[in-house]
Formats: structure tokens, sequence, C-alpha cells
């Protein structure tokens, strides 16, 4: 049975972690964070330049990384990304990052083409994620999945039906798995961002007559009077991807400043 128990040294050191959605927002922070932590940072994106670029970057500051492009819609994709990942330098860290919102709109106003996109983005990608890596990790007898949910996965969103529904089964998909693969040395959590500065956060802001005045009056909500910095929902998940959290499993750790809680 794997059990770590050195967590001195560079956290991921010689890992090889996958980062989907990591051309921008917290997944870009997250895949340079991981570098830094001594891991090989798997960049993956639907954007081909921006994941390029990260992939680019963390290579000139002397870490390893390599950039596929990565719909997490497309299970076979997935699957085909995942396998020669894993056959090349075996897979210990998958981050399923990548996600999308919606405008704000009641449920009724939401159509069923939206409404599919969203969960097939936000929870049918995280499940081809975990399709395609839970084999790998078990067979290794370790590894760790980090699911990218929300506060919308604890909470139910005003205005905000299509993408509550698929954070909530984000998370709850994630203590099934943390059931179903700890026997195997494979753990799984979920980090539950509050909003956070990122060019999603922008697309929602947009709708807003006056977007720079609703960020201001979002941030008021926060106890800390600010939204979060994409690095700073990076190191959550930095955290729960390391052997720092050896025996953390099935957990949803909401990083929201304290909104939640108020
Ligand atoms: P972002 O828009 O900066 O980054 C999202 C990335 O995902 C982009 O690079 C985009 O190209 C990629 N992506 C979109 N659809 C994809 C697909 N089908 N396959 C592969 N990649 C795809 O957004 P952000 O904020 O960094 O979002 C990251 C995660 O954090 C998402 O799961 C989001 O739902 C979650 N989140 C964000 C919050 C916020 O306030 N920004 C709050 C709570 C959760």
């Amino acid at each position: 049975m794997y059990v770590p128990t050195d967590t001195s040294g560079m956290r991921l050191e010689n890992e090889t972690v996958v980062v989907t959605g990591a051309a921008s927002g917290i997944g870009r922070e997250t895949a340079e964070l991981c570098a830094e932590e001594g891991a090989r940072v798997v960049v993956t994106d639907i954007d081909s330049d921006g994941g390029r670029d990260v992939a680019d970057d963390i290579n000139e500051d002397g870490s390893e990384a390599v950039f596929y492009d990565l719909d997490v819609t497309d299970s076979d994709q997935f699957h085909a990304v995942v396998d020669e990942v894993a056959d090349s330098y075996g897979l210990d860290v998958l981050i399923n990052n990548a996600g999308t919102g919606h405008p704000s709109a009641s449920l009724e106003e939401l159509d069923d083409s939206l409404r599919d996109f969203v969960i097939d983005v936000n929870v049918k990608g995280v499940w081809n994620g975990c399709h395609a890596a839970l084999p790998h990790m078990k067979e290794q007898g370790h590894g760790s999945i980090v699911n990218v949910g929300s506060l919308a996965s604890v909470l139910g969103l005003p205005k905000q039906a299509a993408y509550s529904m698929a954070k909530g089964g984000v998370l709850n998909l994630t203590r099934a798995i943390a059931a179903e693969a700890g026997p195997y040395g494979v753990r799984a959590n979920t980090v539950c961002p509050g909003f956070t500065d990122t060019q999603l956060l922008e697309q929602y802001l947009a709708q807003r007559d006056d977007p720079e005045r609703a960020r201001e009056e979002m941030a008021a909500e926060y106890p800390l009077q600010r939204l979060a910095e994409p690095a700073e929902i990076a190191t959550a998940i930095l955290f729960l991807a390391s052997d720092e959290a050896s025996f953390v499993s099935g957990h949803g750790l909401i990083v929201d400043g304290g909104f939640s809680t108020c």
C-alpha cells in the first residue's frame, strides 16, 4: 500500500500532472505552480495558442511542460491524451479544471442546448477525465484527482441553475470516486472557489449594465472585501494534489474568503 511519509522538498517532485483548461485563469496559475513544485506538467486546453504559450513559459523557466489540444467533452480524445501521458511518464495527478458558465437567466429562460453544453463541459468533462485516468491510477496504486467545482457546488445560485446543477454534480461525483478508488490508493477531492478574477468572471460581469460597479458590489459581499486571485485557488488545488493532503479524500474545499459562512 502506498503511504507517503516524506513531504519535505518540492511538493510534486518527479510527478506528472495533467491540467485541463490550463490556457488561462485558474488552470494557468495551477499549471505554473505545479511546475514550480517540480512537476512535469501536461498543459491541455481547446485554446491551442494560449495553451502552447503556457507550456513555453514553463519550459523557458527551466521546468518541464508539454501541450496537448484537448476538448474535455470528447471522451475519445481525453482517453488518447491520458493513455499517451500515462504510457510515457506515468500519471500522478489529474486536475479537471476546464469549465464554462452561462448567461445569468432564470431556469425557464435557459434553453436545452445551453443546459446540455454546460453539463457537457463542466460535469461530463470531469467524468471523461476520471474515466480515462482511473484505470492507470488504480493499476499503479496511487494517484490524486482534483476537480474544480464552485461555490455553486454547495449553494444553489439564482439565475445559474445549469451551472449549479453541473457543479453540484462535480462535488458528488468526486465523493463517489473517492469512495470507489480509495482502496487502490487513489484520492479525489474538489476545490470550490468563490468568485475569482479570471476571464470567466469578466464574461459574467460583462452582462451587467455597469460591470465595474457590479464587481465592486460583488466584492463587498465577501468578508475579505475582495474577489479571489487565481493564484489563491491554485494553492488550494496544489495542496489537495500533493502528498501534503495524503489523508484527505472526498473533500470539498471551499475557497471563498468566508462568503458562504455568513
Ligand atoms: P477561464 O475562462 O479563465 O479558464 C477556463 C479555461 O477552460 C479556458 O482556457 C478555456 O479555453 C478552457 N475550456 C473551456 N471549455 C473547454 C473544453 N471543452 N475543453 C477544454 N478546455 C476548455 O476560467 P476560470 O475562472 O479560470 O475557470 C476555471 C474553473 O474554475 C472552471 O471550472 C470554473 O467553472 C471554475 N470556477 C471559476 C470561478 C470564477 O469566479 N472565475 C468561480 C468558481 C469556479
